[in-house]
């Protein structure tokens, strides 16, 4: 009659939350930010001496400790996605704190990650997600695939009073575009044309200015989390100057 306590023990702890610090958690961060996985021994025993290993969606090995042994002083195996991105917390193995710390946290970072006592008894394994947000800004680098490139200003019109601006922007999804002053106020603009060539659709904005001022054109893409500028500086003789500004 051993058996039940046993079975009830594996529900609590299959159903996360509860079972011990860490297993069922999910962890959000922002893209470049460093990530806490929290994993401890709901017994606090001391885990110098002892082995835990992190992987990630099941197969990837992310950080391996072996009685002082590990992938940041020798211990090799560990995927080159995590190389020289992952610590432990060398100070809190004592109260059986394996927890990690992912630096700089990516995309690709985001997934689940099991940490496991192989060699306890009973063998110990608990289950954290890591979900990182994506910010937007300009991912030129890193070569995905419809990123828009930078947009294209020129213009239309113009007196000494006011300059007729215009801006082009591709990409696919197609971007949507904002005219911004240097305060980053965004300026009353006509309404986005849409237009194809070669096979390609072209997003184009209109506006006016009235102001001595930096402009910038603003194409964004949600989806991809991308966004890139390109800015044109504006001078108008015939306007009041900027105030600090000096006119020869
Ligand atoms: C484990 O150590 C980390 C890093 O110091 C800490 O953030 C976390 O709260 C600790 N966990 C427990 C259960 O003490
Ligand atoms: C992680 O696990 C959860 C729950 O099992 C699942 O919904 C999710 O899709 C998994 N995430 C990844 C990236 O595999
Ligand atoms: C516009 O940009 C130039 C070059 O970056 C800078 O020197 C100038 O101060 C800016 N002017 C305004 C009004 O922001």
């Amino acid at each position: 009659m051993e058996l039940l306590p046993l079975v009830c023990l594996c529900l609590l702890s299959c159903s996360g939350e509860t079972s011990a610090a860490g297993d069922g958690v999910k962890v959000v961060v922002k893209e470049d930010d460093d990530a806490v996985l929290p994993c401890s021994l709901s017994n606090k025993e001391d885990i110098t001496r002892k082995l835990f290993d992190w992987k990630k969606d099941g197969q990837k090995e992310v950080f391996m400790y072996d009685s002082g042994i590990h992938h940041n002083n020798g211990l090799s195996g560990q995927h080159q996605q995590f190389i020289d991105r992952v610590s432990h917390f060398q100070d809190q193995l004592m109260n059986g704190n394996a927890s990690i710390k992912i630096h700089n946290t990516k995309m690709a970072d985001s997934g689940n990650y099991s940490c496991d006592f192989p060699r306890l008894q009973p063998r110990q394994t608990f289950n954290i997600e890591l979900v990182v947000d994506q910010v937007l800004r300009d991912r030129t680098g890193e070569k995905i695939p419809g990123a828009a490139p930078e947009p294209y200003i020129k213009t239309l019109d113009e007196t000494k009073d006011w300059r007729l601006l215009q801006c082009e922007a591709h990409g696919d999804p197609l971007p949507t575009v904002e005219w911004k002053d240097s305060d980053n106020n965004t300026l009353h603009a006509e309404k986005p044309q849409i237009s194809d060539r070669g096979g390609r659709s072209y997003i184009t904005v209109k506006t006016t200015v009235t102001k001595t001022d930096n402009y910038s054109c603003v194409a964004t893409q949600e989806t991809i989390s991308h966004q890139i500028a390109a800015v044109t500086a504006v001078r108008l003789t015939g306007a009041a100057p900027e105030p600090g500004e000096i006119l020869f």
